[in-house]
């Protein structure tokens, strides 16, 4: 594949590295900052592209899209923080006829995780010796807690098993109540991020544990969903290839 990379930042660098790896070569790299080849995604630099792949910043991301989609170039965003956009670029891409693929979490190894701890959330329904909870650490420059994969695997917990019915995340000055998951957050250091649910009982412990080495999953993750992406047409999620891909 001939592909664009939109946004040069820490993800495009490591999706350009993953893409020579996998046999693609590099259409154009754009980046707003001055980091690429040019600035702004226009016509003419997308003719010839078969997939572009933008992990850039929110603002200026349905400017991008629009272009894809007036020339029907497929495209896959890793870019968070435009929800509030979701619903004028689903018609952007239908009403173009287009394809567009979006997720906040692009690591296949997160998707593993999300799926072996409900999968353990739901065998404990009828186990109440089992409890269950949640630990995960982040660097130091992190600005939330907890991460958006803590809190997606939370509610994957909520969903799945029937004693858990809230979250907390603060610190307890009491005994944590059986309906609640106690999701608690440690920052420092480098680590890109690990995320431990515990299932805990008299008799054992048992640990689930996602350790993210760097960034290189997250975009081989997107570059896989390009390639899955090139028969396709239509608005899709990271779900839907990573359930193809798991074969759910
Ligand atoms: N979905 C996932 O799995 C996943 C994983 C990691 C990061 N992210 C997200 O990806 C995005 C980028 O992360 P990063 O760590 O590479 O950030 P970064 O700040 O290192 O890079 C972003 C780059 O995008 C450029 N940019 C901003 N607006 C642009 C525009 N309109 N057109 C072209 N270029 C533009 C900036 O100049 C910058 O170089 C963030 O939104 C982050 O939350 C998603």
């Amino acid at each position: 594949m001939n592909v664009m990379i939109t946004g040069y930042g820490r993800m495009g660098r490591e999706i350009e590295n993953i893409l020579i790896q996998r046999g693609h070569s590099i259409a154009l790299r754009v980046d707003k900052g001055g980091y690429g080849d040019c600035t702004e995604v226009t016509a003419d630099g997308l003719k010839g592209v078969d997939v572009v792949i933008e992990f850039s910043l929110p603002q200026g991301i349905e400017n991008n899209i629009r272009l894809y989609a007036q020339s029907k170039t497929p495209v896959v965003i890793g870019t968070t923080g435009w929800d509030d956009k979701k619903d004028i670029i689903k018609d952007i891409i239908l009403n173009n006829k287009s394809t567009l693929l979006y997720g906040s979490n692009f690591s296949v190894g997160a998707h593993i995780f999300f799926d072996l701890v409900s999968k353990a959330a739901g065998l404990i329904n009828n186990t109440p010796e089992y409890d269950i909870m949640m630990l995960e650490y982040h660097h130091n420059k992190k600005k939330d807690s907890p991460s958006g994969t803590a809190l997606t695997t939370a509610e994957k917990i909520l969903k799945n098993n029937n004693r858990k019915e809230k979250i907390w995340t603060d610190k307890l000055d009491r005994a944590i109540d059986d309906n609640e998951l106690h999701v608690a957050s440690v920052r420092g250091g480098q680590i890109p991020g690990i995320h431990t649910v515990t299932l805990d009982s008299f008799a054992d412990s048992i640990q689930i544990t996602h350790n993210a080495r760097n960034r290189s999953g997250f975009a081989l993750g997107a570059v896989m969903a390009s390639e899955w992406l090139q028969d396709k047409k239509g608005f899709f999620t990271v779900e839907d290839f990573i359930e193809e891909l798991l074969k759910k």
